[in-house]
């Protein structure tokens, strides 16, 4: 059987190092010996028929048109019973549809060509229809009157009918596939609406409460405040700083957001504070309220259960600002959005936030048994395929320690912030980054972690990380997975883009996309 060929000028089909699948002669071939001769295919670059998504072969690309956009490609050569040359025309005629479905979205006109004067549907109400009443009179701006126009639409129609008559044979054919392309233009459009428009106060602050009590009751429960006490790095760190810079906090009215058990308002007391309000909205604050009489510390430290953005605090201004808002892979949460709320709220003039320098880092990681045990997985459990299973799996960040032997790289800062200047909109951000390759080996994963600094305005800075050649902590590593691992040679620079922004369906949780080695890969963190 002759192997069609993808390359446009070679119509013989004799180019040897091009091939494409043998789709013609599929009907008796058993599917799994076809998926098998394409993953040979794998490490070329292959767009999605129907969006802008890269896939590494020809297999993934086919089986991802079936599952995301619901055309399957070998049914259609089946149904037109396609030969070879029937294949290539049909891939180019779906290309070029799509790209003059996106182009009509972008804002071109590729219908001036009087055959689309010719009515698809015979009757179609959609052609009967008074367009001034549709759009008002503004689109009616035309030279000819009203019977010119009418002779001169009947004429081209006319001409437009014999001509398109000719072909009608292929429109049928084509009309199929045209509606499913209608459907996805829909969906382009519809798509594109949906991110929500959120003002100044930004998605946080607007949540309604109903909205956000999932988040304040998960902080409800003790265990989660014992999981944080308890680690070390954490608490020793704000213990440290505030214990060591006791000049800083003699005196001042500080702010502690989201104080929970209160621990972070009770070191500021001990460290001489005059006033310090803590805030929370979870219920762990009666605990707190407890805590503070407890240690005698009423007079010192007040204690307001609510969220900080709809609170009356009993002072116009503090000095200071402390807080413990950090989540996995930093932004994880959206936590900051508070802190940056208080700041602009409360914070005095020369008053500052605490910790202040906030790093986001990544680096490459090599640990093919993780891989294995992850993603190949899959491909056999107990005798039974289960490899559609990887697709989601994949898009799944994953928080959990690293091997620090598994790292292949250098760390790349990928985001700094300074709580005392940061503002809503550098908390979603897009970062190209380089990562020095430090042994030759599959890169299997990226990893994502930040590092802390309680720095501005005191002698005694502290600095914890939490990234995996460090001491571990609650906030472990966070992982993502490459379903294809990527060849990298030792000394060689693996570039990439990242891209962090809020979830828009739940601001409190993240997706980041990653640009590497032709694959774009979108994961969520929740
Ligand atoms: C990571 S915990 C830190 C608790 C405590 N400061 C500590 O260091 O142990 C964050 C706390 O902030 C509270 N919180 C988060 N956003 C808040 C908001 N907008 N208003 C009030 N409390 C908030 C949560 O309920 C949670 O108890
Ligand atoms: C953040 O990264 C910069 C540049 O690499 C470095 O100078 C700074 O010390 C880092 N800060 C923290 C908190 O790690």
């Amino acid at each position: 059987v002759m192997k069609a060929c993808l390359c446009p000028t070679d119509h013989d089909g004799a180019a040897e190092d091009c091939e494409v699948p043998d789709l013609s002669d599929t009907e008796d071939d058993d599917d799994e010996e076809q998926w098998q001769w394409m993953d040979e295919n794998a490490d070329v670059a292959v767009t999605c028929l129907f969006c802008d998504r890269l896939m590494n072969s020809v297999a993934v690309t086919l089986q991802h048109c079936q599952a995301n956009h619901g055309v399957s490609i070998p049914d259609l050569v089946k149904r037109h019973r396609l030969g070879d040359y029937g294949y290539i025309k049909m891939i180019n005629y779906i290309r070029s549809v799509v790209n003059s479905l996106k182009h009509i979205l972008d804002g071109a006109c590729p219908w001036e060509n009087d055959d689309y004067m010719k009515p698809v549907l015979p009757d179609d109400p959609l052609l009967q229809i008074d367009l001034e009443e549709l759009c008002g009179p503004e689109v009616m701006v035309v030279g000819k009157s009203d019977g010119e126009q009418l002779t001169d639409l009947l004429v081209r129609s006319q001409q437009a009918e014999e001509r398109a008559l000719r072909s009608e044979e292929a429109l049928a054919m084509a009309m199929q596939d045209l509606h499913k392309l209608k459907l996805l233009a829909q969906d382009l459009v519809l798509n594109a609406d949906t991110t929500r428009v959120s003002s100044a106060a930004g998605p946080i602050a607007e949540l309604r409460e109903d909205e956000d009590e999932a988040y304040f009751s998960s902080y409800g429960h003790y265990s989660i405040h014992e999981e944080m006490l308890k680690d070390k790095v954490r608490t020793e760190s704000y213990r440290d700083f505030i214990y060591l810079n006791q000049d800083v906090f003699k005196d001042k009215v500080v702010l502690d957001v989201g104080c929970g058990t209160g621990i972070l308002s009770m070191f500021a007391a001990r460290a001489g504070a005059r006033k310090v309000i803590g805030v929370d909205q979870s219920e762990i604050v009666y605990q707190a309220m407890d805590i503070v009489r407890l240690n005698n510390l009423e007079d010192t430290i007040t204690l307001i259960k609510g969220r900080i953005e709809e609170v009356n605090l009993p002072v116009d201004k503090v000095d200071i600002i402390i807080s413990e808002w950090m989540g996995y892979f930093l932004l994880f949460e959206s936590m900051l959005d508070s802190v940056i709320y208080s700041r602009d709220m409360y914070l005095a003039e020369g008053g500052s936030v605490y910790p202040d320098r906030c790093n986001i880092s990544l680096a490459a990681v090599g640990d093919a048994q993780k891989h294995q045990d992850r993603i190949a997985f899959w491909d056999d459990v107990y005798g039974f395929k289960m490899t559609c299973m990887k697709k989601a799996v994949v898009p799944e960040a994953v928080v959990e320690v690293l091997k620090p032997e598994t790292l292949i790289s250098e760390p790349s800062v990928i985001q700094t912030i300074d709580c005392n200047t940061a503002r809503l909109s550098d908390l979603e951000f897009t970062a190209d980054f380089s990562l020095k390759i430090t042994q030759s080996t599959q890169c299997t994963a990226i990893v994502g972690y930040f590092d802390i600094s309680f720095d501005g305005g005191c002698g005694n800075k502290v600095v914890f990380s939490t990234g995996p050649r460090c001491t571990k902590t609650h906030w472990k590593q966070t992982v993502f997975l490459l379903e294809e691992p990527v060849a990298v040679q030792s000394g060689q620079d693996l570039p990439g883009r990242v891209t962090v922004r809020k979830n828009r369906k739940d601001p409190r949780s993240l997706l980041v996309t990653f640009d590497l080695a032709e694959r774009k890969l979108t994961y969520s963190l929740q």
